[in-house]
């Protein structure tokens, strides 16, 4: 049966790949109270409609960061893809390009960014995981932008990893030829449900990779308010309201709960972006009602990949597309800019 919805898609990727690498995929820290929470939070809010409003014509682009976007929709960065299917990112790249997905390289990655880069047809931003030997990190930055990133996606949610207790049952262990051309100590750090990684970074961090490059930075894992205000206050591109998939601090709060401080705090000096739970159209439209100007998905789009490559990977991004166009018909908000939290509740 052809998936109709992610959970389909989730449900076939579990039956295609090897129990461990379900767990690595779909598992997070410790309890996974967070990853419970990030659904939740989406299931308990209501939408209210309106009626007898005009929806013949349903806009769901997106200004961002300088782009127009047919929707907002974007691509979390997801590690190690070549577990899910032989092509690894380059498959999900193109997936993205025919969905007209931004997609965020992670620094993790099984490919060279500039394989990557070759057949991207969207934008594609990169995402650092910021390494102890500062020179790397640099090396890094200019080797993505030379290959056509647009933007750099610092992740700030992880100085170390939080205890993957379902990946350790499991004895996920990254097979030894998955190396990671990028980024080549990540992969000798992370054993089976791995903590050994440790690299502070700080505030003087963001500040040296705005001065590396002209593309704009983004601070990746942000739940608190006054964070996301010192952000805005350097001038940075954006914010991602992040708990990284529950897979680091368990009971961190909810991204959907979070996002409202942060989006009001911030007062529009800069784009605030939500990841964590999102699975269906109506939840896209939540986080854009609460403020969001986009919202990016991990785990499906890795089942999407799982499941069918990049044909997967674009299905997936379309059916959310689909579903984001019929809430908005159905709640009688017909464009993206119009919405707010009067049809929450
Ligand atoms: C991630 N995530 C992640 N984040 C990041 O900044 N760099 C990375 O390399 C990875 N790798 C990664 C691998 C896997 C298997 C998962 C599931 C997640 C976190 C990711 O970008 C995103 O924040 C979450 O996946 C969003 O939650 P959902 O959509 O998966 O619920």
């Amino acid at each position: 049966m052809e998936p109709v919805s992610l959970q389909d898609f989730e449900e076939a990727a579990r039956r295609a790949l090897p129990s461990a690498t379900v767990d690595f995929l779909a598992g997070g820290a410790a309890d996974e109270i967070t990853i419970r929470w990030n659904r939740e939070a989406y299931d308990r809010l209501r939408l209210r409609p309106r009626v007898l409003i005009d929806v013949s014509r349903i806009d769901t682009r997106v200004k961002l960061l300088g782009l127009d976007l047919p929707h907002p929709v974007l691509l979390a960065p997801v590690a190690y893809q070549k577990l899910l299917h032989p092509e690894g990112e380059v498959a999900a790249v193109r997936g993205a390009g025919t969905a007209q997905a931004v997609y965020v390289f992670s620094s993790s990655a099984n490919v060279p960014v500039e394989e990557a880069a070759r057949v991207a047809t969207s934008p594609l931003w990169f995402q650092l995981y910021v390494q102890a030997d500062r020179g790397q990190n640099q090396e890094m930055i200019q080797r993505a932008v030379a290959a056509g990133c647009t933007a750099l996606c610092v992740t700030v949610d992880t100085p170390v990893i939080g205890p993957r207790n379902r990946e350790q049952r499991a004895g996920f262990t990254l097979p030894p030829e998955l190396t990671v051309p990028m980024n080549p100590q990540n992969v000798k750090a992370r054993g089976a449900g791995g903590t050994s990684r440790r690299v502070s970074v700080t505030w003087t961090d963001i500040e040296t990779f705005q001065s590396l490059s002209s593309v704009p930075v983004l601070l990746k894992g942000v739940l608190h308010p006054e964070d996301a205000d010192r952000a805005a206050r350097m001038n940075l591109g954006d914010v991602i309201v992040s708990n990284h998939g529950g897979r680091n601090l368990d009971t961190a709060p909810a991204t959907l709960d979070a996002l409202p401080e942060v989006v009001d705090r911030v007062a529009g000096r800069l784009p605030v972006l939500v990841d964590g739970g999102i699975r269906r159209g109506t939840d896209v439209l939540k986080a854009l009602a609460h403020g969001a100007s986009a919202v990016m998905i991990g785990r499906p789009y890795a089942y999407g990949l799982a499941v069918s490559g990049a044909a997967g990977v674009a299905r997936v991004v379309e059916i959310l597309r689909a579903e984001l166009e019929m809430a908005m018909a159905l709640v009688g908000c017909p464009a993206i800019v119009d919405l707010d939290r009067s049809i929450l509740g």
